[in-house]
């Protein structure tokens, strides 16, 4: 967390009071929430009135497919599909396949091409057919893997004449990318806190006031009567903070890590001349300023975490929410990678603490680490009876 979200934090987390209290306490911690909502929103270009606030990303993703899906639903029994890019998370995969299993939705698995970007020809051409069963479209801002910037706003030109919701996870590039709501044109937009030096545990679904949308979770009846639970007054008023801050230093930060990206790109491009650079290239514009991505041939990405991690330097196979899972990474294989290579994935992310010294013990550690990691490969590819 960031110095500044971590004091927001202290402050009100020593108060007492519930923020739907009418006491002056509840108030005194009321006026903390509706604070933040109002920062969030005018960081983000929504109302305040549109902001959800939920325990994070998953919460948010989950809100908004379940409670989309069944809202609009409720409206037209024929709205039964769910438009879903092929390289979503699984915050927003898993409760789409979930509706699937319980409750009569059919997925429908947009492509992307070979650098992760929407194919805006298929969900055309989807829309054509189907407009009148689908209902909703899921497409994220940002991929959390390989960094690829999609289309949004050309996903709500495809969906409006139809009058079809859209969703974006845009947890990824608040604070990376420009993400503004209103001007976007979606309907209902994911964010997270703990992407942007917020604490972990917090985020929101912004929606707008005239979606239709249902409740996930029943209780209480706080935000809008669409996620009961008494707020988390501390957290909220961090998320706040952590969002205006995140926005309003995007140019600088931006322009920083994209260096500082580059310069780690060409570098292991240098240092491990086999390495394959995965998601578009920088110069295209289109990619996360502080991602990098890369598959080494021969090698498990988990043989690369390890000994990189040993070597004081910390990187990922894929979504940190999927590390420990020993598959390869649905998103390179939506991206046509084949599955031994993509078996080789580890993604280099960059942020506010990241530096040049933080590249160069990368650099000095990767040669002998992919060496190891490819020699180790062999090895336990022949175990398994040769290489496949
Ligand atoms: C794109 C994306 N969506 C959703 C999530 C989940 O967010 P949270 O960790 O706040 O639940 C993540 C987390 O890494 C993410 O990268």
């Amino acid at each position: 967390m960031s110095a500044a979200a971590l004091a927001a934090y202290v402050a009100e987390a020593q108060r007492t009071g519930n923020a739907s209290s009418l006491h002056s306490a509840g108030r005194t911690s009321r006026r903390a929430v509706e604070e933040a909502r109002e920062t969030v929103a005018g960081s983000l270009g929504a109302r305040p009135s549109e902001v959800i606030f939920t325990s994070g990303g998953t919460e948010a993703d989950n809100l908004a497919i379940k409670g989309i899906f069944w809202g609009r639903r409720a409206q037209d029994t024929r709205r039964t599909r769910v438009l879903v890019s092929a390289v979503e998370h699984h915050a927003v995969l898993d409760p789409a396949f979930w509706l699937a299993g319980h409750a009569g939705a059919e997925i429908v698995l947009l492509p992307v091409d070979a650098e992760g970007r929407l194919d805006l020809d298929a969900l055309r051409a989807e829309l054509a057919a189907h407009a009148a069963e689908t209902a909703l479209i899921s497409v994220m801002w940002a991929n959390n893997e390989v960094g690829t910037i999609q289309p949004v706003r050309d996903v709500v030109r495809a969906a409006r004449p139809y009058g079809i919701p859209v969703h974006t996870d845009a947890v990824q590039a608040v604070g990376q990318a420009e993400v503004d709501f209103a001007e976007s044109g979606v309907d209902a937009m994911t964010v997270s806190a703990h992407k942007i030096g917020g604490p972990v545990g917090v985020g929101a679904l912004l929606a707008r006031r005239d979606l239709a949308l249902d409740a996930v979770l029943h209780g209480g009846g706080q935000e809008r009567g669409v996620r009961s639970g008494t707020l988390d007054a501390a957290s909220i008023a961090a998320f706040g903070v952590a969002t205006r801050h995140a926005v309003d230093c995007l140019p600088q930060r931006a322009a920083r890590l994209r260096a500082l990206r580059d310069d780690l790109v060409a570098r292991v491009r240098d240092a491990a001349p086999s390495a394959v650079l995965r998601g578009p290239e920088p110069a295209a514009g289109d990619r996360l300023p502080g991602n990098a991505h890369f598959t080494f041939p021969g090698a498990e990405g988990d043989s690369l975490l390890y000994l990189l991690d040993s070597a004081g330097v910390q990187a990922s196979t894929g979504s940190a929410c999927q590390a420990g899972v020993p598959q390869p990474s649905h998103v390179l294989l939506a991206m046509g990678v084949p599955e031994a290579e993509a078996r080789g994935a580890l993604r280099f992310t960059l942020g506010a603490t990241s530096t040049e010294s933080d590249v160069d013990r990368l650099v000095a550690a990767l040669p002998q680490v992919v060496a190891r990691a490819q020699a180790a490969g062999l090895v336990s590819g022949r175990a398994m009876g040769g290489a496949s």
